[in-house]
């Protein structure tokens, strides 16, 4: 795996998200979906909705980060716990982005890094996302911090004339092999990685 980060931006720090950031997140949440590129999302959500997203993942204490440059929020990076199932707990989803003047001088592999770093002690020992098959930068990115390919969403995105898959990506949040994770058994196994309960 290559471990290799690029000095951050003088000008860019990494901290825990608060509910302070939300109103400048909101901003740079809206300013990435509104590039109708890369999110599901094409609008901004809310301040509201976003005030109660960073409320409940900090009562959660599920991991949340965001770059500063100065007050203003240019990146963030979260790992949800999206499923409210019995054994589900130990799978996050992880949701990110660097706005577009930012990109491209490490700070999404900052963000990432933080965030899986945390995943294990939010007790997280999956995490898994979704991203479009078009998005070489962030493909790129996952793969080279240990996430796999577990499926494809064939067309699953027909919008401003481009069709495009959704990719679905996993990885454990242990380097070793799944059978480091106590009181496991495997019950289930794709080519890239085991899951084990
Ligand atoms: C994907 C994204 C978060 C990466 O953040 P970033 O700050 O630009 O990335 P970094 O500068 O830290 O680069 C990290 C790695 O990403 C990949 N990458 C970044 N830009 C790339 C590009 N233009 N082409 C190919 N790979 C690229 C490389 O693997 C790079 O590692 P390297 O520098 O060792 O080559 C950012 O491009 C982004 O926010 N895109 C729009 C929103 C988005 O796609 N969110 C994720 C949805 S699943």
């Amino acid at each position: 795996m290559n471990t290799g980060q690029k000095p951050l931006p003088l000008s860019i720090s990494i901290v825990s998200t608060e509910p302070g950031h939300a109103v400048s997140l909101c901003q740079a949440v809206g300013e990435v979906a509104r590039e109708r590129r890369w999110l599901a999302a094409v609008e901004a959500f809310t301040e509201g909705e976003t005030q109660l997203f960073v409320q409940l993942n900090q009562a959660a204490g599920v991991p949340q980060f965001v770059a500063l440059s100065g007050p203003k929020v240019v990146g963030w990076c979260d790992i949800v716990r999206l499923y409210p199932y019995p054994g589900y707990e130990h799978n996050g989803r992880l949701g990110m982005g660097v706005l577009a003047p930012w990109r491209g001088q490490g700070v999404g592999r900052q963000l990432l890094d933080q965030a899986l770093n945390a995943a294990l002690g939010a007790g997280f020992r999956r995490v898994e996302l979704e991203v479009y098959a078009s998005n070489i930068a962030a493909v790129s990115l996952y793969q080279s911090r240990g996430f796999g390919v577990e499926g494809v969403k064939r067309a699953m995105r027909v919008l401003d004339g481009r069709v495009d898959d959704v990719v679905l990506m996993a990885r454990p949040t242990t380097d070793g092999p799944p059978e480091v994770l106590s009181n496991t058994r495997v019950v289930g196994e794709s080519s890239s990685w085991k899951v084990t309960l």
